[in-house]
């Protein structure tokens, strides 16, 4: 059935609806950044305490949802590229081609900001000395776990970090304002009657998720110029030092 182009479709509406959902509980997960380091470093222990098979089961889940969304979006480009007529292209078609053309362009740059997000906050290769950053903030008795804190702290202050992903963001922003109503549409769920109702709550749900992870950099960004004090300058200052 996936091999088909309707099939094709579903497999990208539905991986989009696990990557939608993923964002907002990640975003969720990582506001608790402004609730002090307490919260958030408790907050990573206990995610990475998961049982392997869970841990690496959902990584995997999420990654195989990455690569068959990038995919089908290709194939389905490629193959409505070689249906479309040359000439006399209807206005409705050139604006399908425009948007997809879009969606293309997003989900690249978004795919190249996913994978430097991980080398940067989950592998840590980009500045390895954040996989020294451990503190007994957060964590069980008699424990030290990793301080997530001062490592979010720490990569934001790097001006061009932030620019990245505040960027990154907003493209991820309309990357899901147009894929949130697609993935009803592909269902088949985006009757004449929905279709403005979807349309909104998917611009909400997109500028909401802007929002919720572009604070985070920008906080840190404001306090780096004196512009804010939101974080406790103590904890602030202590990554800068370690550049
Ligand atoms: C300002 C925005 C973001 C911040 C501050 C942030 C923060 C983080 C941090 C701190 C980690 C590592 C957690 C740890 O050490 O345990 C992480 C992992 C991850 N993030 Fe983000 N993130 C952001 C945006 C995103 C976005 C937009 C996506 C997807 C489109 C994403 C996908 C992931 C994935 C897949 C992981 C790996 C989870 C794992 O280790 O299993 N992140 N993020």
């Amino acid at each position: 059935m996936f091999t088909s182009s309707i099939g094709k479709k579903y497999l990208m509406a539905l991986t989009g609806f696990v990557l939608i959902g993923f964002v907002f509980v990640h975003m969720a997960g990582n506001l608790q950044i402004l609730m002090g380091p307490e919260k958030i470093n408790a907050y990573a222990h206990a995610l990475q305490s998961l049982p392997m098979p869970i841990l690496w089961g959902s990584r995997i889940f999420l990654l195989v949802c990455v690569v068959l969304h990038a995919w089908t979006a290709i194939v389905l480009i490629r193959e409505n590229r070689a249906a479309r007529p040359r000439e006399n292209d209807v206005e409705v078609t050139k604006r399908a081609g425009l948007s997809s053309l879009k969606m293309g362009l997003t989900g690249t740059i978004l795919l190249f900001f996913i994978v430097f997000h991980l080398l940067h906050f989950t592998v840590r290769a980009v500045y390895p000395e954040y996989d020294d950053l451990m503190t007994t903030v957060g964590a069980p008795e008699g424990m030290e776990v990793h301080n997530v804190y001062s490592m979010v702290l720490a990569g934001f202050q790097h001006t061009w970090v932030s620019v990245f992903y505040v960027i990154s963001m907003f493209l991820l922003c309309g990357h899901l304002g147009h894929g949130f109503s697609s993935v009803f549409q592909s269902l088949g769920i985006r009757s004449e009657s929905w279709r403005n109702k979807i349309d909104w709550a998917a611009k909400g749900y997109a500028w909401l998720i802007f929002l919720g992870f572009s604070i985070v950099p920008i906080l840190v960004i404001g306090q780096k110029f004196d512009l804010i004090s939101f974080f406790e300058p103590s904890l602030f200052s202590e990554p800068l030092a370690m550049r």
